[in-house]
């Protein structure tokens, strides 16, 4: 009898500490937000991501009438600086951060494009240089390639 009752002593105790560990690690590890350095660090990824997209040959199909518009006015396109902050927004808050993406959702906005899976890839290998760039640590930058990897279903055409 007595063997039990140190056992499950010995058990609740087991547990409590248990518990406690994890909500210590729960509260000691940093968002995905803050760990990439926070909206500075994801606005200056979103615009050497948009240089690299403007620049990739894949993208000029889907592309087309952005471009025409940002040769027309430049940096001040409304529809230029809307992308970038829809991309910011999304970003802080799918990694933790104080955004709310009020864009379209990923089935609207790209609807129509018959977008390919090669051109998905393209698209998020200009992500992953834009991480890179900045020397995004491995661990953060393959944290926010599968947030974004687990939009490919609702953007490549069926
Ligand atoms: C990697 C995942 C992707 C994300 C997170 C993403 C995100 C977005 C967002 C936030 C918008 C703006 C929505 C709005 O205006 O409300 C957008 C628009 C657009 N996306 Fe994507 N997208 C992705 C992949 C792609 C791919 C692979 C292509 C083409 C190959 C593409 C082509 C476009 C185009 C052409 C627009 C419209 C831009 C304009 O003319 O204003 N996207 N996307």
């Amino acid at each position: 009898m007595k063997m039990v009752k140190i056992s499950v002593i010995a058990l609740v105790m087991g547990l409590s500490f248990t518990s406690c560990n994890k909500d210590e690690e729960m509260a000691t590890t940093p968002s995905l937000y803050d760990r990439l350095g926070g909206v500075s660090a994801i606005s200056a990824v979103v615009d050497e991501f948009i240089g690299r997209v403007a620049a990739n040959p894949d993208m000029v199909r889907t592309f087309q009438p952005l471009l025409t518009e940002v040769g027309e006015k430049g940096a001040n396109s409304p529809r230029l600086i809307s992308l970038r902050q829809n991309l910011i927004d999304q970003i802080g808050e799918a990694s933790g951060g104080p955004q709310k993406y009020t864009g379209k959702s990923m089935v609207a906005a790209h609807t129509g494009m018959n977008i390919t899976e090669v051109e998905f890839n393209s698209l998020a290998g200009n992500l992953s240089g834009a991480l890179d760039k900045f020397s995004v640590p491995m661990t953060e930058k393959n944290e926010l390639l599968t947030v974004i990897g687990s939009l490919k279903p609702s953007i490549v055409a069926k």
